[in-house]
């Protein structure tokens, strides 16, 4: 049965180098998969009067949680704002968690690609969005990791990416999360 991977850019940028790598893996699964970019740029900052009934809830909160619903596993692609998770990702991720109880999280398989045109990739925010995925029982993959750092060494001016040794290393995590999605 094909399996559907919803992809959550952590950047709103038009030219977001989480956007590329995010496009690149995409085309990276077998032919049994296919991938849905899940938007989270029209997400309202969430309060919890939603819960109350004190303020209407915004229409798009629906949308995105049946579309994480429908996915059966998130690829996480984000840059590190302040060496932690960008906002409008954690806003996502909070979204999704609540009412609770009913978190559309729960149980669906995660991987995790961090990024920056810095040296250290993005790490402050892969650890900060991994501990996120704790606790929302999240089965997320481990090995390999991916912190990828200097972007701009291999991400084209056309927004595109032909480095071998990254694509390899890319295929390398699609194929590492495969394998964690098939076992779940
Ligand atoms: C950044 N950037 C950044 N980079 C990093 O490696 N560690 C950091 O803590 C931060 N902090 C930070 C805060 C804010 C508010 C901005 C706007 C940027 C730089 C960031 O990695 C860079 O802009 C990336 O290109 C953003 O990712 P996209 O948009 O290209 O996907």
């Amino acid at each position: 049965m094909t399996k559907t991977i919803g992809i959550l850019v952590g950047s709103l940028r038009k030219k977001s180098f989480s956007k590329v790598v995010g496009k690149e893996m995409s085309t990276m699964f077998p032919a049994d998969f296919t991938t849905k970019f899940i938007e989270i740029g029209d997400l309202p900052l969430f309060n919890q009067d939603f819960e109350d009934g004190d303020l209407q809830e915004p229409e798009s909160y629906q949308r995105f949680r049946q579309e994480v619903k429908n996915v059966d596993a998130i690829l996480f692609v984000t840059p590190e704002y302040n060496r932690s998770v960008p906002a409008v990702l954690k806003n996502a991720i909070d979204v999704g968690s609540r009412p609770y109880g009913k978190s559309v999280w729960n149980g669906k398989p995660a991987a995790i690609v961090s990024l920056s045109p810095g040296a250290p990739g993005a790490f402050g925010a892969n650890h900060h969005l991994r501990q996120s995925l704790v606790f929302l029982n999240m089965p997320t993959l481990q090995q390999p990791e991916a912190y990828l750092g200097n972007v701009t060494n291999f991400i084209n001016e056309d927004g595109t990416i032909t480095n071998r040794d990254t694509k390899n290393f890319l295929k390398s995590i699609v194929d590492a999360f495969v394998d964690l999605i098939q076992r779940y």
